[in-house]
């Protein structure tokens, strides 16, 4: 592919989608679909020579679109990604990708069929601090590790995500530290056992949980402590603990330190680092052009994080620990 003509659907989040692909190197945005009108007036003013429509088939009939950033609710992913593999479009997808493992198992037989490109907004891969642990952890000896996602706008909660059916904390926001452990660690966890309350949002219109608790283990006995917060009064913030024999890396809201034997040291690394966000839909722009150049998320990263969140769900309805099954 030499040009990427690309569309957009949803202009929430999907305005850093748009700011990511318009006008780099050989991509343009060339359609917007946004369903809610005041949005719609707004878009057309601001962007003439785009084409603006609340009619996301007009992106799909259109031959030129051979890239489809979905940034719609959660539960118009799936759909959407049928119709992106129906019409031959290429994919970034909004985390989550869908709401259950049948949808999942669905997708992911239709992509192995194809040769189009997917991935998600994995952003916290693209992050300075996160990056620079990374390497540091390379040869430490982990032995365990505590990713909180501690959402701090509980008042987002009152919005979409109060209404439609399947909106799930852990799948919408605890996934991020999910694959950030998956990540770091680069393993996959063998099990899973989850828990879960709405004590912090009882008594609003957000009726599911918003609060979860999973402890996943990984090969080599390593354990992981991993929590969705969406209800906590907090800034937003990924909180990381990771403990090795020797040393102990952590982001807290106070800072980011690591820890040995003879002392605390400040790291230099950006947290939260907004600006590199654009990094991760930049470098799958470039494997769409240069195919041979190796997305930072492959398609196994994204149907195994997936086959996690939906252990962790299963392990929380079964009140047991779950063995995951990777698909
Ligand atoms: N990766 C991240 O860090 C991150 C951050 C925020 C949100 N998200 C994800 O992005 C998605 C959107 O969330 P948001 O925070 O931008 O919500 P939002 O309410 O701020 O914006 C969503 C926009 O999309 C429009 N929209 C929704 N469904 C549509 C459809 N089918 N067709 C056309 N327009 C549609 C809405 O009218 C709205 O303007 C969600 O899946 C959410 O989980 C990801």
């Amino acid at each position: 592919m030499k040009k990427i003509s690309s569309a957009i659907i949803g202009f929430g989040i999907g305005r850093k989608h748009f700011e990511a692909i318009h006008r780099y190197k050989n991509s343009e945005v060339n359609i917007v679909c946004e369903k809610d009108l005041s949005k719609l007036k707004y878009l057309k003013k601001k962007f003439p020579k785009i084409k603006i429509t609340n009619n996301e088939d007009e992106i799909f009939f259109n031959k030129e679109i051979n890239l489809v950033s979905i940034a719609s609710y959660d539960s118009d992913h799936y759909k959407q990604i049928l119709k992106c593999i129906r019409y031959k479009k290429n994919i970034i997808v909004e985390k989550p990708m869908c709401l259950s493992l049948k949808e999942l198992k669905y997708i992911k037989s239709l992509i192995l069929k194809s040769n189009l490109k997917i991935t998600s907004n994995l952003v916290l891969r693209v992050n300075d601090l996160f990056l620079d642990i990374k390497k540091k952890i390379k040869k430490e000896n982990i032995f365990y590790l505590e990713a909180d996602y501690i959402w701090g706008r509980k008042n987002k909660l009152y919005g979409w995500r109060s209404k439609i059916k399947d909106y799930s904390v852990l799948l919408g926001a605890g996934i991020h530290v999910i694959d950030l452990v998956m990540w770091l660690l680069n393993k996959k966890p063998r099990s899973v056992f989850t828990v879960a309350n709405n004590i912090a949002t009882s008594k609003t219109r957000f009726k599911k949980n918003s609060m979860y608790l999973l402890v996943l283990e990984f090969p080599g006995n390593i354990i992981a402590k991993i929590t969705a917060n969406a209800g906590g009064i907090y800034e937003h913030f990924h909180e990381l603990k990771i403990f090795t024999k020797n040393k102990t890396f952590s982001n807290t809201l106070t800072g980011s330190v690591t820890i040995d034997k003879n002392s605390i040291k400040k790291n230099s690394s950006f947290y939260p680092d907004k600006k590199n966000r654009k990094k991760l839909i930049h470098n799958f722009l470039d494997s769409l052009v240069q195919p041979k150049k190796k997305h930072t998320i492959q398609n196994k990263d994204l149907f195994n994080l997936m086959s996690v969140c939906f252990a962790a769900e299963e392990a929380l309805k079964k009140n047991k620990k779950v063995k995951i099954k990777y698909i």
